[in-house]
């Protein structure tokens, strides 16, 4: 279980890696190219740093692959040397009549080498046209900028001396139109037609010359052996450098491979390696030290706005514990609140809120959260007596002048008891006698208890002495006329007591 568990938790990571806006310098695997610099050229995974084959692996084949040429395979440093042209974007003339767009451009890099010229929906080889006397041209855009050092070109079956003689020319930029002259062939040709070309550049232009049969010509595939041209001259001084795969480090805020380039936005730091963190707004963060130079995004901390605030909740089974519970007060005791960033305890605190039966919750005791303890008291103070009452807790976030309510405890439910009754003012002392008699009665008149609403007087019992006595007597609980509760009826309450001896 555990095991699968960080299996599980090991793949979200990697996932997360490969996503996220930091630039890699070279993909893990060659399925996986992402927005590395460099793909991943070596059968068992690459060293996402050296570029180096990893777990044994080797380089794998180039393209094209076929019986003829044996399967080539990438080479040199990271083995980034190689066809540099399969896959890039080419483009050629036509001649006005169509001749030529059947067969694109594209054709000459997709890294098939079938000699046959096939037709408008199959084949594998581009066919440049131009109008009758003119020269065919074909161009590849590397995509970046190559040492390159020959060019294979694949001929067709038919129409075999068309590759009689060419030319290459080479540009950095592109205005297509500016090539400097590479190479040029003059000799007839076979299967495979090679020329040497030695070149630093970003384009490479095939050009037909040769009257007067120069306006067409069958590329099957173009194959163009190089590796990609970093100068070292930008990066750090205690950096090691090639001019295959660039700079071993960048300062922060520059890019690898060459560490001209700033950093692309939303990443910072040491060859862009990171990633911002949450900036206000969505602002991209300083490329240097990443850090929000407008504030961070609420719920977010620190200078790099990479702590995160997050929000604080109870299981519905955390419910809220009720203790020393009077006929006007309570002690509520809670757990500590789950998901709370550690470290950010101030942010946090608890609100208790009660309410009685059929009233609304009113927050009676604002706490704030420690990592000190995980069990927090609020003793609340101005109940009713003899009340059904609901509590809960409620965890809440906060920062600056904002705060957030998290999920709540469970409800638990108490009731107040009644209060102990007061003792009544005594409002009149009536005293009667009866005339030739030694016996005579006391009216004792006292006002209502306070404590009505609560059902609970049983009796209300009256002590008496004679003043020289010492020792009060008391008369009988089932003479005292009973209490009632009903406030309403009751403003005084005479009771008459029928006769005593003295
Ligand atoms: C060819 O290039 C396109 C875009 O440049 C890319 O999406 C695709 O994966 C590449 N195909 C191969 C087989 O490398
Ligand atoms: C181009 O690459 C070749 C072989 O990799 C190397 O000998 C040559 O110095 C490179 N040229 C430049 C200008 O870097
Ligand atoms: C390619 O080179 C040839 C000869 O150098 C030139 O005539 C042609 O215009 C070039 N193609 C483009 C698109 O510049
Ligand atoms: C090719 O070479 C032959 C003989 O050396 C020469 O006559 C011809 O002009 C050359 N053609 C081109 C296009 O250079
Ligand atoms: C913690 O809170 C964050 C949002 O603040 C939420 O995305 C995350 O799912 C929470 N985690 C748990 C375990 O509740």
């Amino acid at each position: 279980m555990t095991r699968w568990l960080l299996v599980a938790l090991l793949v979200t990571i990697l996932t997360y890696h490969n996503t996220s806006g930091a630039r890699c310098r070279f993909a893990r695997s060659s399925a996986s190219q992402g927005s590395c610099i460099f793909p991943c050229r070596c059968t068992n995974g690459c060293h996402t740093t050296t570029g180096q084959c990893i777990n044994g692996g080797q380089c794998t084949a180039d393209k094209p692959d076929t019986p003829t040429d044996l399967g080539w395979r990438w080479t040199g440093i990271a083995c980034q040397e190689g066809n540099v042209a399969y896959n890039k974007t080419a483009s050629q003339s036509i001649d006005p009549h169509g001749w030529g767009g059947d067969y694109p451009a594209g054709r000459a890099v997709d890294g098939a080498t079938n000699p046959a010229i096939g037709s408008k929906t199959s084949g594998s080889c581009a066919h440049p046209d131009t109008e009758y006397g003119q020269n065919a041209w074909w161009i590849v855009d590397l995509g970046a900028t190559f040492n390159i050092s020959r060019v294979i070109i694949y001929n067709r079956n038919e129409y075999k001396a068309r590759l009689n003689t060419f030319t290459l020319g080479v540009g950095g930029t592109p205005e297509k139109t500016k090539y400097t002259h590479c190479a040029s062939r003059n000799r007839t040709a076979g299967t495979i037609v090679e020329a040497q070309c030695r070149s630093i550049t970003h384009y490479l232009n095939f050009s037909r010359t040769g009257d007067p049969d120069s306006y067409a010509a069958g590329l099957c595939e173009v194959v163009v052996i190089g590796h990609r041209h970093i100068t070292c001259s930008n990066c750090p001084s205690t950096s090691t450098c090639n001019d295959v795969i660039g700079c071993d480090r960048c300062d922060p805020g520059k890019q690898q491979p060459d560490c001209t380039k700033d950093c692309e936005s939303g990443t910072y730091g040491k060859n862009c390696e990171e990633d911002c963190g949450h900036c206000k707004d969505g602002k991209p963060c300083d490329i240097t030290d990443g850090h929000c130079t407008t504030g961070c995004e609420k719920w977010y901390k620190s200078d790099i706005c990479k702590t995160y605030i997050s929000s604080p909740r109870f299981a519905s089974s955390d419910k809220p514990d009720v203790d020393r519970i009077s006929s006007s007060s309570v002690t509520v005791r809670w757990p500590s609140a789950r998901n709370i960033t550690s470290g950010l305890e101030t942010h946090y605190y608890y609100t208790v809120w009660i309410k009685a039966e059929g009233g609304s919750y009113k927050d009676m005791s604002k706490q704030p959260h420690t990592s000190n303890t995980d069990r927090f008291e609020s003793h609340i103070t101005g109940l009713q007596f003899n009340t059904h009452y609901s509590v809960k807790v409620e965890p809440y976030r906060q920062q600056n002048e904002l705060s957030e309510a998290g999920t709540s405890t469970g409800v638990t439910t108490f009731k107040t008891p009644c209060i102990a009754p007061d003792i009544p003012t005594i409002k009149n002392v009536v005293v009667s006698t009866q005339a030739g008699s030694n016996k005579g009665s006391i009216d004792v008149i006292w006002e209502e208890l306070k404590s009505s609403g609560c059902d609970n007087i049983e009796a209300v019992v009256i002590y008496y002495k004679r003043q020289s006595s010492t020792t009060w007597k008391k008369v009988p609980i089932n003479e005292v006329t009973g209490h009632k509760s009903d406030t309403a009826e009751c403003q005084l309450r005479r009771v008459r007591r029928e006769t005593y001896s003295h």
